[in-house]
């Protein structure tokens, strides 16, 4: 009996460099779309972002409430639109006795453009399968290991709703400017497999 033959594929680079090539040839110039996209994963969708709305939210109550009330809205006061096809921001407190943590199980999807482009992890189906079924060890695993009394929810995206987790403020932070309190903020905490 012969052995399976497996086709070798092209590497990823080689397959992107092709269909670049037959989109540019066609007048859809994919290499430039490719070139923005690159520049806005980098430069503008930093979780600084995300950052920012956490540190306006903690010292303006009134900001928080309409965070709550609507997340787009509130975020895009801040300079931060969303793009149209996420169609809600749902932001998560977490307090002493609750912690939120989010997930996609089946990509990828977040608010990217608050949070950031998703770390490997969060793509990875281990973490995707493992956290909806075991989200408290998986957190340990982390390095997050809660007591549980502390109640944890676990978030699923769907393509129109994200999520961004709104973490405590640490108690040495009393009396810090809202600049100072950016910095305290991790792209971790936004996702929830960390507490500041
Ligand atoms: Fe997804």
């Amino acid at each position: 009996m012969q052995t399976p033959h497996f086709q070798r594929t092209a590497s990823i680079e080689d397959r992107v460099r092709a269909v670049q090539e037959v989109l540019d040839a066609r007048g859809l110039d994919a290499s430039r779309g490719a070139a923005e996209l690159d520049h806005a994963a980098q430069e503008e969708w930093v979780p600084r972002n995300g950052a920012r709305v956490v540190a306006r939210a903690w010292v303006d109550p009134a900001f928080k409430a309409r965070l709550f009330d609507n997340g787009i809205a509130a975020v895009t006061e801040m300079g931060f639109p969303m793009p149209k096809h996420h169609r809600h921001l749902v932001v998560l407190e977490n307090t002493e006795h609750v912690h939120n943590v989010i997930c996609c199980t089946l990509c990828s999807c977040t608010a990217l453009t608050l949070i950031g482009i998703p770390p490997d992890w969060y793509k990875n189906l281990e973490y995707r399968s493992r956290i909806v079924r075991e989200a408290r060890t998986v957190l340990r695993e982390m390095g997050l290991d809660l007591p549980e009394s502390v109640e944890l929810r676990v978030w699923d995206t769907t393509a129109d709703t994200r999520y961004m987790v709104l973490p405590q403020r640490p108690p040495h932070t009393a009396g810090w400017s809202e600049e100072q309190l950016v910095d305290v903020v991790t792209r971790d905490s936004l996702i929830g497999v960390s507490r500041l």
